[in-house]
């Protein structure tokens, strides 16, 4: 385990621009991002394709120079830095991608020795710091392959054996597992989970799959247009997202995002059609969701009844959800409502589409 200081900051990037010409006025990949990545944390960066996921990872070790703005990484300024000094600098981050970028002519240990090449290492050594990585990685009897003779995840797992070579503070992953199936991409998260917790990496994960997020990330930010729109722990993303974006990969991710699906079956409906009300209910951090229901049943003389129930575990706090449907005069309904909110529930009216 390696210590840090609270909320140290490992990546600092103040007002970057990036816009690629183009016919017109350009494309203006990135508009204007301020954000910073703490030490030791891995932080997610997620967004519809197009959105500049890939531009802001890429400006984050000057792969993409941006128009304007600075890069800070571990207290340095790369934006300020001549060449030499740079390629020095950017050691320091290792990167991973979803198409593996292996060197498809060289074995699995070259690929990982490839970055050791100029480190003044003998190869004996290299060729023990690779097999310690492979070893790591869970691959050490695929040293002599070859790329093709291995699968997706395999791949990646030379990948990120190869980032790790050269012994990088940061890990940025752009869609490192948006190739792979379901469950090999959560032992690339196991594995990337590890080597945050045993390494100390500060890892970045660029991903459009919100379930990515959900599984690994400890914060993370939303981007939309170049932008980055909401941002914060991913727990707090998930118990209460505020932009129409954020709602929408949230729902995707959780079983909360099933909550309509209720409003189809047909014992539903008909309570629905008498004119009760559905609600979802969201409680932190905390079970106590149906103590309160039954109490503001009782307080406010409201039918509220429980059509569905689930706690879900997100970076290790539990977020709990319950629809009910609330039956009752309107204006005890919305005084139960308030009640509820003013106990720090969340509350959503389900509405048919
Ligand atoms: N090298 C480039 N030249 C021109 N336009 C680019 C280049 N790279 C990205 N873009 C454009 O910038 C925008 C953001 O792209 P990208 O950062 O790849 O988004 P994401 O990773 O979120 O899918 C898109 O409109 C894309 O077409
Ligand atoms: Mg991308």
């Amino acid at each position: 385990m390696t210590t840090v200081k609270p909320d140290a900051v490992m990546i600092s990037l103040e007002h970057i621009v990036k816009t690629f010409p183009s016919s017109g006025e350009g494309v203006h990949a990135v508009k204007d991002v301020t954000l910073q990545i703490r030490t030791g944390e891995i932080f997610g960066i997620v967004g519809f394709s197009g959105a500049g996921k890939s531009t802001l990872v890429r400006c984050m070790n000057l792969l993409e120079r941006p128009n304007s703005g600075r890069v800070i990484v571990d207290g340095v300024d790369l934006t300020a830095l001549p060449m030499r000094a740079l390629n020095r600098e950017r050691r320091k981050m290792g990167m991973i991608f979803q198409q593996f970028n292996l060197f498809a002519s060289r074995t699995v240990l070259d690929n990982v020795m490839f970055p050791l090449a100029h480190t003044g290492l003998s190869r004996a050594a290299m060729k023990k710091k690779a097999m310690d990585l492979l070893a790591f990685v869970e691959l050490s009897q695929k040293a002599d392959a070859y790329p093709s003779q291995l699968s997706g995840g395999q791949k990646q797992r030379v990948a990120i054996a190869r980032a790790l070579a050269s012994d990088p503070k940061v890990l940025l992953c752009d869609e490192a597992t948006s190739a792979l199936d379901p469950q090999t991409t959560s032992s690339i998260l196991s594995l990337l989970g590890r080597l945050n917790r045993e390494m100390g990496i500060t890892i970045v994960v660029i991903t459009h799959q919100m379930q990515v997020v959900k599984d690994l990330c400890q914060r993370v930010a939303l981007m939309e247009e170049g932008r980055v729109v909401e941002e914060g722990d991913v727990y707090d993303i998930f118990a209460n997202p505020r932009e129409m974006v954020t709602r929408s990969f949230v729902e995707s991710a959780s079983s909360g995002g099933q909550v309509r699906e209720i409003l189809r079956d047909p014992s539903v409906r008909k309570v629905v059609a008498s004119g009760a009300k559905v609600y979802c209910f969201k409680f932190l951090d905390s079970s106590a969701g149906r103590a309160l229901v039954s109490s503001i049943s009782r307080a406010y003389h409201v039918d509220l009844s429980i059509l569905q129930a689930n706690i879900e575990m997100i970076d290790g706090r539990s977020l709990g959800q319950l629809v009910v449907t609330a039956e009752g005069m309107a204006e005890n309904i919305a005084a139960a409502i308030d009640y509820a909110r003013e106990n720090g529930v969340e509350v959503e009216e389900l509405k048919h589409a």
